[in-house]
C-alpha cells in the first residue's frame, strides 16, 4: 500500500502555500513513481465555519490513522473574538495533544543563496545545518502546581518545572535516532548547575546514550548553549533540550538563517505499528493575514516541511535532499518571494511562480 498523508491547509496563506506542495506531491508521483495516498480536510477557522469546531472528530480520527499529517497554518482576525474553546489554534493543540507529539524538530539550515541574508557574518552561517529537538508535552508549561495564588498580602504566580524519567527518556531516544540519520553528534542542553530537573535530564540522557555508542554525546548549560549558537553554530549537529529552553533556543537558531517563510518543523510521537513515528509536519509561520489572498506568501517553509516528511516519515532521505537542493537552486537563480528580498527595484516572485520554479529545478535534477 502507498504511504498515506493527511493534508490540512487551514486558514490564511495556509491553502496558498499548500497548493504548491500539492504540485510537488503530484510531481513525485508522475516523475519518480512515488505515490502517496493523499486525503485533505479542514482545520482551524475554516473547520469552525463549517462544523462549529476547529477540528472535527472525523479529522482527528483520520490524523491518528495516517503515516503523516501536513498542516498549513490556522487563525486570522476573523476568529480573534471566538470563545477560547473553539479558537482555530485549539484545533492544532488538539492534534498535538491526542497524537502525543512529544518531540518537536526545528531545523536551522542555511541555504547557500541566503547566506548574505542572515544577520550574522556569512562564514558563521554558510552551510549551516543543525537540528533542535525540543520536548513539547511536559516541563514548566504543564507542571503542577500552577496558577496565581494569594500569599500573605500579595499574589504569587507559580509554574512548576517537572520531568519524569520516561518523559526525558523518550525525547532523548528520538534525538539519538535523529542523530543516527544525520552527523551522529548530539548536544544535550539543560541547567544542571541550578535545576533538579536538569540534573535528572543529564543523568537520563547519559543513560540512553549507552544504547547509541556511535553517537558522540556532549552536555552544555542552556545559557552557554545560547552563546555558542550565535558564536559558532556549526559546532552542533543535533541539540536536545526541554520545552522552555527549546522554545527560546529554536527561535534563536531559526533566525540564524533568515526568513520565517523558509522554516519547516516536525512534531513526532511514539512509533506506530508500522514502526513509523506519529508525525505532524508544518511550517513555523502562521496564517499571515497581512498578505493572505495576494499571492505573496513564500511556499518554501511548507515545501521544506514536506521534505522533512519524506525524510523522517517515509524513509526517502535522498528524495528529501533532492527537493531541498531544488529549493536551493531556485534561490540561487534569484527567484525570490518578497520576504527574501531586501533590495528595492527587484520584482518579487509570486507564490505560484516560486512553486513552479521549484518544480522546474526538480525536473532538471
Ligand atoms: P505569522 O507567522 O502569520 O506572520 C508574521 C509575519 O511574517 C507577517 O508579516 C507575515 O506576513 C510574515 N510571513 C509569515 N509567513 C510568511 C510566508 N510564508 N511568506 C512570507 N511572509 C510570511 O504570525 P502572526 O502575524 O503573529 O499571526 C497571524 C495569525 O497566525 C494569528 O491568527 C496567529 O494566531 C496565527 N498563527 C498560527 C500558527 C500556526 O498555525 N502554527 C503559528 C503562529 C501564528
Ligand atoms: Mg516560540
Amino acid at each position: 500500500t502507498n504511504p498515506s498523508l493527511l493534508i490540512l491547509p487551514g486558514d490564511g496563506i495556509g491553502p496558498e502555500v499548500m497548493a504548491e506542495v500539492r504540485k510537488i506531491i503530484d510531481w513525485f508521483g508522475a516523475r519518480r513513481g512515488i505515490t502517496f495516498d493523499v486525503s485533505e480536510d479542514l482545520v482551524g477557522g475554516c473547520a469552525y465555519d463549517k462544523h462549529g469546531t476547529p477540528l472535527h472528530d472525523d479529522t482527528m480520527a483520520r490524523a491518528q490513522e495516517v503515516d503523516a499529517v501536513l498542516l498549513g497554518a490556522v487563525g486570522g482576525p476573523k476568529y480573534d473574538s471566538l470563545d477560547f474553546s473553539v479558537k482555530p489554534e485549539r484545533g492544532l493543540l488538539r492534534l498535538r495533544k491526542e497524537m502525543d507529539l512529544f518531540s518537536n524538530l526545528r531545523p536551522a539550515q542555511c541555504f547557500d543563496a541566503l547566506a548574505d541574508f542572515s544577520s550574522l557574518k556569512k562564514d558563521v552561517v554558510a552551510g549551516l545545518d543543525i537540528m533542535i529537538v525540543r520536548e513539547l508535552t511536559s516541563g514548566v508549561y504543564f507542571g503542577e502546581p500552577r496558577g496565581i495564588f494569594e500569599e500573605g498580602n500579595e499574589r504569587v504566580g507559580i509554574n512548576t518545572q517537572r520531568y519524569t524519567e520516561s518523559e526525558i527518556d523518550r525525547v532523548a531516544r528520538s534525538a539519538f535516532d535523529l542523530a543516527m540519520k544525520r552527523g551522529k553528534k548530539l548536544c544535550s542542553m539543560e541547567k544542571a548547575n541550578v535545576m533538579e530537573s536538569g540534573i535528572l535530564w543529564r543523568e537520563v540522557v547519559t543513560e540512553v546514550g549507552k544504547d547509541y555508542p556511535e553517537v558522540e554525546l556532549s552536555h552544555m548549560y542552556a545559557d552557554a548553549g545560547a552563546m555558542q549558537l550565535t558564536r559558532w553554530p556549526k559546532q552542533f549537529d543535533v541539540i536536545v533540550t526541554d520545552n522552555l529552553f527549546g522554545d527560546l533556543l529554536s527561535d534563536l537558531a531559526a533566525m540564524l538563517t533568515g526568513s520565517l517563510g523558509m522554516l519547516p518543523s516536525a512534531s513526532l510521537g511514539a512509533p506506530m505499528d508500522n514502526g513509523r513515528p506519529k508525525a505532524l509536519y508544518e511550517p513555523v509561520h502562521g496564517s499571515a493575514p497581512d498578505i493572505a489572498g495576494q499571492g505573496k506568501a513564500n511556499p518554501c517553509a511548507c515545501i521544506l516541511s514536506f521534505a522533512m516528511a519524506l525524510r523522517y516519515s517515509f524513509d526517502l532521505g535522498d528524495e528529501a535532499t533532492r527537493l531541498e537542493q531544488a529549493v536551493n537552486a531556485v534561490l540561487g537563480d534569484g527567484v525570490r518571494t518578497a520576504d527574501l528580498l531586501n533590495e528595492e527595484g527587484i520584482t518579487p516572485a509570486t507564490t505560484a511562480e516560486m512553486g513552479d520554479a521549484v518544480l522546474a529545478a526538480l525536473d532538471a535534477s
